[in-house]
């Protein structure tokens, strides 16, 4: 009887750590919605104590970069201007970057490509003559500004952002030209994939809250008649 008892207590105990894990994953993205500060899109990423070469690129992208091109490499869309200050938002002002520039300014582009996200960076083949590119024309307004070491890191970067390329691993003159960045042009005639067959998997809370229940109706039913 005793044992009996002991079972009983730590099937009902699963079963109630069951039924509340569901409940707590059901509200998780609630509570990370509402209750989290939203980050601040301009400041600097953080670089971790052991970078690797992409780390130190986003660093490089963030300084060099994201004022024009984005701070996910979305280019320069309206929706990343709005945060910039009320003053610098219309870029192409007489003065600031449009046809008559300060001094020592320059004239913007009216269109500043995103270079993150799919159906970027087309027009460059592989990794090197990316590299390439960067090196001699970026930043737009102070080109080869960059250094040897500085491009790579920024080449590496992009190249894992648009997941290209495997974090940790170093880019170098040798292997950037195997690295593909184009889609190749010819493309074989479109074949259905399996994957475009909608297929719902039920989300875990849901899987948990039900055994969590029949669990419960175990117990129930097993419970001694008297
Ligand atoms: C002052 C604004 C500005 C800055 C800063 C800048 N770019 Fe650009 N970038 C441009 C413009 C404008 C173009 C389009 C040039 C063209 O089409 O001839 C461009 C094009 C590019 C392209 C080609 C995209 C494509 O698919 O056509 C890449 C890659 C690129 N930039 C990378 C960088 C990198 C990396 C940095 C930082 C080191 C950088 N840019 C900094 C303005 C900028």
């Amino acid at each position: 009887m005793q044992r009996r008892f002991l079972f009983l207590l730590l099937v009902v105990t699963i079963g109630i750590a069951l039924l509340l894990a569901g409940l707590f994953l059901d509200m998780s993205p609630v509570v990370a919605q509402s209750g989290m500060p939203t980050p601040d899109r301009l400041a600097q990423p953080t670089l971790p104590v052991d970078p690797s070469q992409a780390d130190q690129g986003a660093q490089v992208y963030w300084l060099s970069c994201l004022p024009c091109h984005g701070d996910r490499g979305q280019g320069l869309t309206e929706e990343f201007k709005k945060t910039y200050p009320e003053e610098d938002q219309n870029c192409w002002n007489s003065g600031c970057h449009g046809e008559r520039p300060y001094e020592s300014g320059f004239t913007l582009p009216k269109v500043i490509p995103p270079v993150i996200g799919t159906g970027t960076l087309q027009k460059f083949p592989n990794a090197l003559v990316l590299r390439s590119y960067i090196f001699a024309t970026m930043p737009w307004w102070r080109p080869a500004s960059l250094t040897e070491e500085e491009t790579w890191q920024v080449t590496a970067f992009l190249l894992r952002e648009n997941n290209l390329w495997p974090a940790g691993e170093e880019l170098t003159e040798t292997n950037s030209a195997m690295i593909l960045v184009a889609a190749p042009t010819a493309v074989a005639t479109p074949q259905p994939s399996l994957s475009t067959v909608p297929s719902w998997t039920p989300p875990l809370f849901l899987i948990l809250i039900i055994a969590g229940f029949i669990l419960m109706l175990l117990i129930f039913l097993r419970r001694p008649k008297s």
